[in-house]
């Protein structure tokens, strides 16, 4: 039998994406799904799809960054499964600029309040049930840029940074109530996150990047529960960029700098074929 069967996993961002991908992974499994985001539309479609894999789920349409919204998706969540067994910190947003562009505050702002204070909130929500059982699992998303900027990037990588320091303080505040945190770092993916962005106007490193699958993050993020993982980097070669980050910025830029030439993407398996724009304009993912 499944580590997961009958557990209930609480997907926030669920409606497509990393998300999506989480919650059907999560189903294939055997677990009972409570998927949250504010597109009550796309989360029936991801329901009907958990169910189709006959798993249970429950929707419930929440915009993580409203204090209201959330104790409702953990009072749903209750009412219908009487437990919380892993949840997955996920929705969030991401914005393309420059720091000296007249629109980096705001576009900080959003993102902090979507991917930061909305995961603080849900965590804060759901904590206390995790608590009382004396069990359960925190996965936090962040991403490469949690570790490590990119030009072009400053809004979402500083945001990514606070979630990585996030999940570390969690961590170690909860592991003596026999709770589990994990943050996970995936490189660029393909989903709708950046679609809106200019490809002329993307962070420079992801020119000839090929995008993970949101199934390539899912995996890492069941696997991550199951063994208890701290941290997980994905793929592994981008720790490559992460270690020389740390052994000194300016061979941390080197890398990144490196990055814009296919030749050492593809060495780094990070360019394999289609870019960013060209996987998510052959296939409109989810
Ligand atoms: N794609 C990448 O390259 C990448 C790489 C590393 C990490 N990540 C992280 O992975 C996570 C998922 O991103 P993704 O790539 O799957 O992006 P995505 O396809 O744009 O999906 C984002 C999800 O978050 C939900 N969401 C956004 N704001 C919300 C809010 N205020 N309340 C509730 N739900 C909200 C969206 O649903 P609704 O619009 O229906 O609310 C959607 O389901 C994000 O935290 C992102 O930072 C992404």
């Amino acid at each position: 039998m499944s580590t997961f069967a009958n557990k209930v996993v609480l997907v926030t961002g669920a409606s497509r994406g990393i998300g999506r991908a989480v919650a059907l992974a999560f189903a294939a499994e055997g677990a009972r799904l409570v998927l949250a985001a504010r597109s009550p539309d796309r989360l029936a479609e991801v329901e009907e799809e958990v169910l189709a894999l006959g798993a249970d789920a429950l929707s419930v349409q929440t915009d993580v960054s409203v204090p209201a919204e959330v104790a409702a998706l953990a009072d749903a969540a209750m009412s219908r499964f009487g437990r919380i067994d892993v949840l997955v910190n996920n929705a969030g947003i991401g914005k393309v600029g420059e720091v000296a562009a007249g629109t980096f505050a705001e576009d900080l702002r959003l993102t902090e309040r979507a991917s930061l204070f909305g995961m603080i909130g849900v965590t804060q929500q759901v904590l206390p049930i995790l608590r009382r059982q004396g069990e359960g699992a925190i996965v936090n998303l962040s991403s490469v840029m949690g570790r490590k900027a990119f030009a072009r990037f400053g809004s979402y990588a500083i945001v990514m940074h606070a979630v990585s320091a996030f999940s570390d303080a969690l961590r170690q505040e909860v592991a003596a109530d026999g709770i589990r945190v994990s943050v996970i770092h995936p490189a660029l993916t393909a989903t709708d996150l950046l679609r809106d962005a200019d490809v002329a106007e993307m962070p420079p490193p992801f020119r000839h990047m090929t995008p993970l699958t949101p199934d390539d993050v899912a995996k890492a993020v069941v696997a991550a529960v199951r063994h208890g993982k701290r941290r997980v980097v994905l793929p592994r070669t981008a720790n490559v960029l992460l270690l020389a980050e740390a052994f000194s910025p300016r061979l941390g830029d080197l890398v990144a700098t490196a990055l814009t030439k296919r030749r050492v993407a593809s060495l780094l398996r990070m360019s394999r074929g289609k870019t960013y724009h060209e996987t998510i304009s052959a296939a409109h993912s989810r």
